[in-house]
């Protein structure tokens, strides 16, 4: 039978895996910072070994730290290590679905719903006893062309978001802990963005999205959260802002909404938010009345041009914004978006920045995965100095 550490090597594609974090600094991994990391234990296969940050989530008050995965077809679902440290509900106790529950995924043409991609993810959390975050149902990208290219009345495309929040939340019922009713729906002066939904239903498409959503919800009889889901608003700003009267008028108008979603695509270096402002902006949530999340976090280096000192300095990111969070009762957990470099949205979206995630693309660890343990034990960050 072939060992664990052959099958990873055989995943990973090399010939040769480290084992510890003392065999890796002898390795040559272009991508493997040079500094060690102290964290990991002695005799382990690093990809899964201690510290496990679920575990350690839970054991200090969060409901999960987990980490969308976006399958099938991307390779991911035949890369044996991926799936190992995927499954592993010690490291991940919760997922997100990157891509299949979208509406280009779910509502190819109109009144005609595909499941099957979906699905796999929830088989997954099912199958691990991982928490499942539902993940987008109005957003303005990845949408059906019969959606962007239909002739559209205020009424008609108000019936057709209705079928299809309503068709989604009805048939993954309470296997989801929540949903992201809309996404990314301001800019970053606190206006609507420009959307089909804005431009043919007006700011009304807001409120009546979670509208549908509540009637859904209350029909499946099921505790499903309610969330609103946005970058650039995980620190005091016109965004932010813009989202908190969001809250308040739907609350004010009896719409239920549960949670506020921050994605948590950073930068590292200037572009991550400070551990005081982040705290500041989820407490200000908070005081609505709703639960918050981080919901997709990865700290990318723009150029992607490594080094110890940059890895160290990614560390501090990734502590800082996990522990906002730890300082939060109200942050209900931290989502990761995807967890190797191998299978990060980064390189494509944002040509010539990467590394973004806790695992180098030979599924060797980064310091940021020991600081992010050291954040979920509140204990001093080990890792973030070089
Ligand atoms: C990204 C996926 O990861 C990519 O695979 C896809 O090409 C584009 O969308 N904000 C979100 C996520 O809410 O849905 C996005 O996911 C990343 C930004």
């Amino acid at each position: 039978m072939l060992s664990i550490r052959s099958l990873a090597a055989f995943a990973a594609g090399l010939s040769v895996v480290a084992a510890a974090p003392k065999a890796k600094q002898s390795t040559s991994s272009a991508t493997a910072p040079a500094s060690t990391t102290t964290s990991s234990c002695q005799g382990y296969f690093e990809p899964l070994a201690p510290p496990y940050l679920n575990e350690i989530a839970q054991a200090n008050g969060k409901m999960y730290f987990g980490t969308a995965t976006d399958q099938p077809g991307t390779g991911e679902d035949t890369n044996i290590l991926y799936q190992e440290i995927l499954n592993d509900t010690r490291i991940f106790g919760q997922v997100t679905p990157a891509n299949y529950m979208k509406f280009f995924a779910t509502e190819p043409e109109q009144g005609v719903f595909n499941f099957t991609g979906g699905q796999v993810v929830v088989d997954i959390a099912q199958d691990h006893g991982k928490v499942l975050r539902c993940h987008n149902l109005i957003w303005n990208s990845q949408l059906s062309d019969w959606v962007t290219e239909g002739n559209w009345t205020r009424e008609t495309l108000t019936a057709a978001m209705k079928v299809h929040i309503q068709s989604l939340i009805t048939h993954w019922g309470g296997t989801c802990y929540a949903w992201d009713v809309i996404n990314e729906a301001f800019a970053s002066n606190g206006s609507f963005s420009q959307s089909i939904w804005y431009d043919v239903i007006g700011p009304d498409y807001f409120p009546l999205a979670f509208q549908f959503a509540q009637e859904a919800v209350e029909a499946t009889g099921q505790d499903i959260k309610l969330y609103y889901n946005d970058y650039g608003i995980e620190n005091p700003n016109n965004k932010s802002a813009a989202v908190i009267n969001m809250v308040n008028s739907l609350k004010s108008q009896g719409i239920r909404i549960d949670g506020v979603g921050l994605e948590a695509h950073y930068v590292v270096g200037s572009g991550t938010p400070s551990l005081a402002d982040q705290k500041a902006i989820m407490d200000a949530y908070v005081a609505t009345g709703v639960e918050v999340a981080l919901t997709e976090l990865d700290i990318r280096f723009n150029p992607d041009i490594v080094n110890a000192t940059a890895y160290a300095l990614q560390a501090q990111n990734y502590y800082d914004s996990v522990q906002a969070c730890m300082q939060v009762e109200k942050c209900v957990g931290i989502t990761v978006w995807d967890f190797d470099d191998q299978y990060s949205w980064i390189p494509q979206t944002f040509p010539g920045q990467g590394s973004a995630t806790l695992y180098n693309a030979d599924f060797t660890r980064k310091p940021a995965y020991y600081a992010v343990a050291d954040a979920l034990a509140n204990q001093p960050c080990s890792v973030c100095t070089a």
